[in-house]
């Protein structure tokens, strides 16, 4: 728990901030609003301390805490839910302001599932987090923000997705129930249907997006007044983080070698830079009452044309509700 040096006035939930994006977000977050209380939510409790003690020492945060959450397991999720809000509700922590969904997970060397059944990219990556968001529905206060990460091919495939030899995302999404359950598993190039999975899981984070800001908006809470926002992030392509970890060596000697000399390129960005990009569309009053759109670096811009399906969004969302057990719509709950 944070010590009572510092008085915290806001939380905020950070997936996926012990490494890459997700430590830079974290980092120039806490910089930029010191009296926030950050919530580092990873699976790995060491690897998860560790980032927590580097934030500590380099940004002299006392109120950086870290809270156990696996977004591979419904279970770990719902636990990690429960807490939140009896820490929340007891004043333990302070009012939930924004949720920032940036763990990922690029599996390329054959099918993997979850506990639960699902294939492990399209659980982490968008089930896990499509359950969080729902989960914190009802405690998140306005102004509020939801922040998820676009990815490979989310916005059609450019020059760096071909280098690299990612594959496009799946737009057969006629049975989505079968991207959580594929039915061909025979992995013949396990490396492209990683990479497809990664790129389909990254358009779900989109569509997603897209259907959380209509579904706020509905409910009242996306006017001026109440802002409570969701958007959509892509940092660019940022070599050298944990993303390629599933990789043969002379991808990881690539990624983490060779790539981050591109960074003289404006496409090629550090995590630094984009995690600065991204605190500022979670705390930035320039983002204010920015929602339903997708921020790439610092500009609005443009999804893949897929994403703006509504009734795909709409889909989606009710498929991925029925695939995690959840009961209603916890929209309805936020006060
Ligand atoms: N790198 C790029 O070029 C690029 C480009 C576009 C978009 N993105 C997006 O940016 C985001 C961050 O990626 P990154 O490149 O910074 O990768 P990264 O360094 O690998 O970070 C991924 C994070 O997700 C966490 N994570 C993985 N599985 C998890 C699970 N089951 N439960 C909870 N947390 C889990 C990891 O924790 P552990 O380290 O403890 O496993 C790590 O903190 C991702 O959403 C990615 O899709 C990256």
């Amino acid at each position: 728990m944070a010590s009572t040096q510092q008085k915290a006035s806001r939380s905020v939930v950070i997936t996926g901030a012990t490494s890459g994006l997700g430590f830079g977000c974290a980092k120039a977050l806490i910089r930029a609003n010191p009296s926030w209380h950050v919530i580092l939510a990873s699976h790995n409790e060491q690897r998860t301390d560790k980032a927590a003690r580097k934030l500590r020492s380099e940004t002299g945060s006392t109120l950086t805490t870290t809270m156990q959450l696996d977004l591979a397991s419904l279970d770990s999720v719902h636990r990690f839910a429960n807490r939140l809000h009896q820490d929340i509700d007891s004043g333990e922590i302070p009012p939930l302001h924004a949720v920032v969904c940036i763990a990922a997970t690029l599996q390329v060397s054959g099918t993997v599932y979850t506990d639960d059944g699902f294939e492990i990219t399209y659980a982490v990556n968008h089930l896990g987090h499509f359950l969080l968001v729902n989960l914190l529905l009802s405690r998140i206060r306005s102004p509020g923000r939801f922040v998820f990460l676009a990815g490979a091919g989310s916005q059609g495939m450019g020059f760096w997705e071909h280098a690299l030899g990612m594959s496009p995302p799946r737009t057969d999404f006629e049975n989505l129930r079968e991207l959580a359950v594929p039915e061909d598993t025979s992995d013949t190039d396990p490396s492209k249907v990683g990479s497809q999975r990664y790129a389909t899981s990254k358009l779900a984070n989109v569509l997603t997006a897209y259907e959380l800001d209509h579904r706020l908006r509905s409910a009242g809470l996306s006017s001026p007044d109440a802002p409570i926002t969701s958007n959509v992030f892509s940092p660019g392509l940022m070599p050298g983080t944990g993303l390629a970890r599933d990789y043969g060596q002379m991808m990881k000697f690539l990624w983490n070698t060779v790539l981050p000399a591109f960074r003289v390129l404006p496409a090629v960005r550090s995590p630094a830079e984009s995690g600065h990009d991204l605190a500022r569309l979670v705390t930035g009053p320039d983002f204010e009452n920015v929602s339903g759109q997708f921020i790439d670096g610092r500009e609005i811009s443009h999804t893949h044309p897929m994403s703006y399906d509504e009734k795909l969004q709409r889909t989606l969302w009710e498929e991925s509700a029925a695939l995690v057990d959840l009961n209603g719509d916890n929209i309805g709950n936020v006060d």
